[in-house]
């Protein structure tokens, strides 16, 4: 599908077909993530900006029968598919559509709360750090996951040209700093016992970077934004394609995933 709007990142493009597609390139870090949580059976869990509903769906697997896991998400499109997804699931399964910023849930309603890749979309982060910590119980853990826009690279030529693109890539995420950002997030409001973990995510095929990055919206709209010149931006796009023929094409981005616990 070819983009009519040149503000839309690569999710809100594609959606669930896009979720899909870093799931299953990226599944190894969702289940590590997923174990960072700590989850048992019979807890209470919440997944903030749940999308499909996948890991929702993975984390009723471990809370088990009583259990309960809410998946929130603020697009109704999102929850419809979540619900769609979890028909024929026996397990305690919630999905409401809702924002981070203000969660419609009691204070200390879960054991257990997380979001991946939902801050990098968010104007107020911190107002969504502190509503999931508001909603975790004492001695509750809480998981947030997300990459750092200004991690991004690309190995293509003329390298100022290169870091020109992506920097303006890194403008058109409301947090393009999501990742940097968590661990100072969660220092901030108190939390203790705060781990970091980073990971990187290398893709070595120029097509399925520039999907999965949201870099083919990009190289249309640099034109129009001035940031390159149309014999810049085709002249980029050919010395990439060639790498790529040539298979050797690289690109990179790195997550960061925070853990904590609610003492009070
Ligand atoms: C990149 S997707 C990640 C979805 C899911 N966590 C996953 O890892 O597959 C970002 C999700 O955050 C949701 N989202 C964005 N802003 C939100 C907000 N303010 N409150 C709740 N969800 C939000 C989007 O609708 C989308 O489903």
């Amino acid at each position: 599908m070819v983009p009519t709007d040149g503000a839309q990142i690569a999710y809100e493009r594609d959606g669930v077909n896009y979720l899909d597609r870093v799931a299953a390139l990226f599944g190894a870090y969702k289940r590590r993530s997923v174990e960072f949580l700590k989850p048992f059976d019979g807890m209470h869990l919440l997944d903030a900006g749940c999308g499909a509903g996948d890991d929702a769906r993975a984390l009723a697997e471990l809370a088990g029968p009583t259990g309960k896991v809410t998946g929130l998400d603020v697009s109704s499109e999102m929850i419809a598919v979540a619900k769609q997804r979890a028909r024929n699931s026996v397990l305690p399964l919630n999905f409401i559509q809702g924002d981070i910023c203000h969660i419609n849930e009691d204070d200390a309603a879960f054991d257990r709360v997380r979001a991946d890749r939902v801050f990098q979309h968010l104007h107020e982060p911190e107002q969504a750090m502190r509503e999931l910590c508001r909603v975790t119980r004492p001695g509750g853990w809480i998981v947030v996951m997300d990459v750092d826009w200004s991690t991004l690279l690309v190995d293509a030529k003329p390298v100022e040209l290169t870091q020109r693109i992506l920097g303006y890539h890194f403008t058109r995420h409301a947090n393009g700093a999501a990742g940097r950002s968590l661990y100072g997030l969660f220092k901030g409001v108190g939390l203790s016992d705060v781990e970091v973990v980073s990971e990187t995510f290398l893709v070595t095929d120029a097509g399925l970077a520039f999907f999965l990055w949201g870099l083919d919206v990009t190289a249309r709209d640099v034109v129009d934004r001035d940031v390159a010149t149309r014999s810049e931006i085709d002249s980029w796009m050919a010395h990439i394609k060639a790498r790529d023929q040539a298979g050797a094409f690289l690109s990179a981005i790195t997550g960061f995933a925070v853990r904590a616990k609610k003492t009070t």
